[in-house]
């Protein structure tokens, strides 16, 4: 049996600076895609566990996404939250890099949410 997949084009590395995240929105879902300061791009729901506030408008540190709404720094490889305020995690989804581009399955969860 072959598992199915379904990546799609979600943006460009060239356009995505490590240590910065963007909004985008891909089969119909709005993702930070966060590129971490290793280069590493890693895909989250942009939408806090806490409250409706963009993660892509977070800073990002030390592997974490920080949420500007109450602080809460999300880890961007499981999507769960470092501290309080949020308690629960965020979606993180599979990502893939084909030459320049970003390519993001919203079709499945890497952390089962
Ligand atoms: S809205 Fe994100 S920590 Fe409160």
């Amino acid at each position: 049996m072959t598992a199915e997949t379904s990546f799609q084009t979600a943006g460009t590395l060239s356009s995505l600076a490590p240590g910065t995240a963007r909004r985008v929105v891909v089969g119909g879902l709005a993702l930070a895609l966060a590129r971490d300061s290793e280069g590493t791009v890693h895909a989250l729901a942009d939408r806090c566990s806490h409250d409706d506030v963009s993660l892509s408008e977070g800073e990002i540190s030390r592997g974490r996404i920080e949420c500007w709404g109450h602080g809460s720094e999300f880890d961007l490889v499981t999507g769960r939250p470092a501290q309080l305020p949020a308690i629960d995690p965020v979606a993180v989804y599979p990502v893939q890099i084909d030459g320049d581009a970003i390519l993001v399955d919203t079709s499945r969860t890497l952390n089962g949410l």
